[in-house]
């Protein structure tokens, strides 16, 4: 209260959609960096790869409110997918981002 706005989720009655995610063509791996272990030593290390298969980590994943994520695809897979564009419809006001 006060000058404090109550917080809500803008997002959670929103529709959300990708035109790519990680494993919707078939299992795909990937791989993130831990940073603390990449600080400590260097790029290569700290790698952790898992794969992702169809429906593993949907877009939906990205909004609702858990610790799930959205995976997009691997570059590795193509280079067309070091753009995908995520599309979060408010329902009243609309805002595209890209990733
Ligand atoms: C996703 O859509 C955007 C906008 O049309 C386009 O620039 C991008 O290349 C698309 N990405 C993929 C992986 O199709």
């Amino acid at each position: 209260s006060g000058l404090f706005p109550v917080v809500f989720n803008l997002a959670r009655r929103a529709k959300i959609t990708a035109n790519a995610t990680c494993g919707e063509r078939g299992p795909e791996q990937y791989c993130r960096l831990v940073e603390h272990v990449k600080r400590q030593y260097g790029e290569t290390a700290g790698l952790q790869c898992s794969v992702c298969a169809e429906g593993n980590h949907p877009i939906e994943n990205a909004i609702d409110g858990t610790r799930s994520w959205w995976q997009s695809p691997s570059i590795a897979q193509g280079f067309k997918y070091h753009s995908v564009t995520v599309t979060l419809d408010l329902q009243q006001a609309s805002k595209a981002i890209s990733v």
